[in-house]
């Protein structure tokens, strides 16, 4: 199966874990539930849970114990990206599209749709530890304690990117806000694929590697693309960083300067994981990382 392929296959198997958990019954808040439904299901890449599966798969084939833990991500994920588009944060009227949230619905209800998703994923979470064997439980708790730290930094680093807006803050800020508000979502999704596959200190060592230099990439290509990016087939606004007075990678090192920092570390991360037998997709997938239009 070439990449393309497989990329489609896992959104697929992503996209019908998350629908299970979409609630179609009548009652008083349903069009929370909608406006939930609205944000999980919007057409988003997948990219965290992917990383998370993909990378349980060096190890092991049964990677249906992974899915709580992929599938929180995601609804995580979109907590987040439905409070980053609210007035208060980057004040976007549309992503993936279509318009935000709040556009959609209303204020009050992007913001309680942002809570529900975030306790969702505890609740998920927290069934399958109920559920669990004792031999994994070990192994599922660090995976859980990480899961919060990492949304810790994400709050961190959205709270840092959004307070110095319009501000012009030293390289060493910038990449605190980039590992923060998105390195440490991603380092987490391939820790957690790794750890949940019991791999050795040295290999998760490694991953973790790979895992930050592909989440600095991602960042940066994020700010590549607000600058230059088809606004039609990134379905975000484009230029809004610079409107807003956003300190970027594009505004701190130029356009090209950007592109050769996301060439350099794509090309480090490539170099990691080619360590590992059967790591072509996660190889692929820092190239789709920094070549991706959307
Ligand atoms: C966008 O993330 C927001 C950032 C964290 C920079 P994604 O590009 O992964 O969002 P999806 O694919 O639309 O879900
Ligand atoms: C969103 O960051 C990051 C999080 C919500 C953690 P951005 O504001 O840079 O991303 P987009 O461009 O809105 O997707
Ligand atoms: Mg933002
Ligand atoms: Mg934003």
């Amino acid at each position: 199966m070439d990449f393309k392929e497989s990329l489609k296959d896992y959104q697929n198997i992503v996209n019908s874990q998350l629908q299970k958990y979409v609630r179609k019954e009548e009652c008083p808040e349903n069009v929370l539930n909608d406006s939930m439904e609205y944000s999980l299901m919007a057409g988003g890449k997948r990219l965290r849970p992917i990383l998370a599966l993909a990378t349980y798969k060096l190890f092991k084939n049964d990677y249906e114990k992974v899915m709580p833990y992929a599938v929180a991500l995601e609804m995580v994920h979109n907590f987040s990206l439905i409070h980053d588009d609210l007035p208060g944060i980057d004040n976007d009227d549309f992503r993936h599209g279509k318009p935000t949230n709040h556009k959609k619905f209303n204020e009050a209800t992007a913001i309680l749709a942002g809570d529900g998703l975030l306790n969702g994923a505890f609740i998920v979470i927290s069934e399958d530890l109920k559920n669990s064997d004792s031999q994994d439980l070990p192994n599922k708790l660090q995976v859980f304690n990480e899961f919060t730290n990492a949304i810790d930094r994400m709050i961190a680093g959205e709270y840092v990117d959004t307070e110095y807006e319009g501000k012009t803050i030293t390289n060493e800020l910038l990449e605190y806000i980039h590992k923060n508000k998105t390195g440490a979502f991603l380092k987490y999704s391939v820790r957690m694929g790794a750890i949940l596959a019991d791999a050795s200190e040295t290999e998760i060592e490694n991953l973790t590697k790979y895992a930050e230099n592909i989440g600095l990439a991602f960042q940066i290509k994020d700010d590549i693309l607000s600058e230059e990016g088809d606004e039609a087939v990134l379905g975000k606004p484009v230029g809004n960083d610079k409107e807003m007075g956003k300190c970027t990678y594009v505004s701190k090192y130029g356009l090209q300067g950007a592109k050769d920092i996301l060439d350099k570390i794509t090309n480090e991360a490539i170099e990691i994981v080619k360590e590992f037998d059967n790591s072509e997709f996660l190889q692929e997938l820092a190239l789709y990382i920094k070549n991706r239009n959307k």
